[in-house]
């Protein structure tokens, strides 16, 4: 349960405030392959309160742009990414790591390996939609470099709740950066680093 630096937000994300030293686990990085997605399901089931389908993760999956990896721990699945390849930018469209390995350094490494994808001369920038209710995400990425960029209202057709497109530029530094929205609510409360 959270303590003082601590609160809990929604079905089962605990926030933390404080800086608590972690146990980094280190895992392999590989494609997802057809076997492998019973454990992906699980993950998502676990995570979401709207999980993707075993058909929505088929059908994404099938389009030639769309790449799914996994990153796995004594070859267990600990963790997904579904992202397509645009012209200029990497779009996440569906990513979790298991809430028993939550916070040991996982999704920074899925991440970052997203993240080595880009180059100045072709794709230079990550983006992805996150829910407005979704806070842990929020801070994760905002501690990888990403901004919230603009607010998709009634993005989701399940609830009709706002995203966040939250948008990480390889040629972004800090005094550069102009958002196009500058949010006013729970996110914009937090500084981090
Ligand atoms: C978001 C998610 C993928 C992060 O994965 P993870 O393996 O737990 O992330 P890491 O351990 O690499 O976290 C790195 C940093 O992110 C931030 N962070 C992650 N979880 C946090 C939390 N609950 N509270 C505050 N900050 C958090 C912290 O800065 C953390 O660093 P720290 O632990 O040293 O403080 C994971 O929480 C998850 O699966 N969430 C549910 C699914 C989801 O929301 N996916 C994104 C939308 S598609």
């Amino acid at each position: 349960m959270g303590n003082l630096n601590s609160i809990r937000i929604g079905k089962e994300a605990i926030v933390s405030l404080g800086q608590t030293p972690r146990h980094e686990l280190k895992v392999q990085i590989r494609w997802l392959i057809r076997r492998d997605l019973p454990e992906v399901l699980e993950i998502e089931r676990d995570r979401f309160a709207h999980p993707w389908t075993e058909e929505e993760f088929l059908s994404a999956l099938r389009q030639r742009s769309c790449i799914g990896m996994v990153a796995e721990l004594d070859q267990r699945i600990v963790g997904f990414m579904v992202y397509e390849l645009h012209k200029a930018s990497i779009h996440v469209c569906n990513f979790a790591v298991a809430s028993w390995a939550n916070r040991q350094g996982i999704g920074s490494q899925m991440v970052q390996r997203v993240i080595d994808k880009l180059s100045q001369q072709r794709r230079r920038e990550v983006q992805l939609e996150l829910r407005e209710s979704n806070l842990e995400a929020q801070l994760f990425f905002l501690e990888h470099g990403f901004r919230a960029v603009s607010v998709l209202r009634h993005f989701y057709e399940d609830t009709s709740e706002d995203a966040y497109l939250m948008r990480y530029r390889l040629d972004w530094v800090d005094e550069d950066f102009v958002p196009e929205y500058a949010p006013k609510n729970r996110i914009s409360q937090y500084e981090i680093g």
